[in-house]
C-alpha cells in the first residue's frame, strides 16, 4: 500500500510558511495537511482562507484540509474555490455526514470523516462506501507537539479490518504525535497517511525527518 506524509503547517514558522510550503514541495511528502481551528470547536484557533490563497499557488502539492469548526457545511464550496484537495470534517462536529461527504464530493474533493480519540470507528460502517479517507485522531485535537494516544494503533485496526469489506481503498489517515518511532507500527497497522507537525517541523533536517518517517520499518 503506497505511503504519503502530509506535513501539518501548524509546527512551521507562521512568519516563513510560504518557505515551509517550498521545503515541502522540494520533499518527497506528498501532501500538505493544513489545520483549521475556530476557536470553537477546539480550543485554538489557527488560519483561514487568506493563508491558503497565498500559499496555493506555491506547489502542486495536494492540499489537505483538517476542519476543527463547527458547522463546516457553511464552508465547503469556499475551500473548493481556493484549490484543497482533500477536505476532513469531524464527526463530531456533522449532524447529516451524508450529506456533507456528498457535497464534498460533488465539489471535486475527496471526502474525509476524522474520529477524535473517543469515537468509535465503528460509528461509520454504514457511510464507509461513500467516504475517501478516515482521520484517526490520535491526540485530542487543537494543538501540535502532544504525545501519541497509544490505543491509537487498535483503532487503526478495527478501521482496516472493516474497511476491507466495505471499502477497500479507503485511506486512513493517523494526526497527532507521530514521529519515526511509531510511524513503522502505524504504517503496520494499516495507515496510509501520516500527519506530522513536530516530528518533521521541530527536526533540524525537516527533509531528512520526512523521510525517515517514509521508510520506518
Ligand atoms: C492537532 C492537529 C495536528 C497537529 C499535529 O489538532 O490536527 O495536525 O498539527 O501535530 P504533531 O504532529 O506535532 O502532533
Ligand atoms: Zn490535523
Amino acid at each position: 500500500m503506497d505511503r504519503i506524509i502530509a506535513p501539518s503547517l501548524l509546527s512551521a514558522n507562521f512568519a516563513r510558511l510560504g518557505e515551509a510550503v517550498s521545503l515541502i514541495h522540494n520533499s518527497r511528502a506528498e501532501w500538505v495537511h493544513l489545520d483549521i481551528m475556530d476557536g470553537v470547536f477546539v480550543p485554538n484557533i489557527s488560519f483561514g482562507f487568506p493563508v491558503i490563497k497565498s500559499l496555493r499557488p506555491l506547489t502542486q502539492k495536494t492540499f489537505d484540509a483538517h476542519l476543527m469548526i463547527v458547522d463546516p457545511d457553511r464552508y465547503l464550496d469556499r475551500f473548493a474555490e481556493h484549490g484543497v484537495n482533500v477536505l476532513t470534517v469531524h464527526h463530531e462536529a456533522c449532524n447529516h455526514l451524508h450529506r456533507t461527504l456528498s457535497r464534498i464530493r460533488e465539489l471535486g474533493m475527496k471526502a474525509g470523516v476524522a474520529l477524535n480519540p473517543h469515537t468509535p470507528p465503528e460509528l461509520l460502517r454504514d457511510i464507509l462506501p461513500i467516504t475517501d479517507m478516515v482521520l484517526i485522531m490520535s491526540v485530542n485535537p487543537g494543538f501540535g507537539g502532544q504525545k501519541f494516544i497509544p490505543e491509537s494503533l487498535d483503532r487503526i485496526v478495527r478501521l482496516r479490518r472493516m474497511a476491507s469489506e466495505t471499502n477497500p481503498n479507503l485511506l486512513i489517515q493517523v494526526d497527532g504525535g507521530v514521529n519515526a518511532q511509531n510511524a513503522a507500527q502505524l504504517w503496520e497497522a494499516g495507515a496510509n497517511v501520516l500527519v506530522a507537525g513536530n516530528a518533521v517541523f521541530g527536526a533540524p533536517n525537516p527533509v531528512d525527518a520526512i523521510d525517515d518517517l517514509l521508510d520506518a520499518r
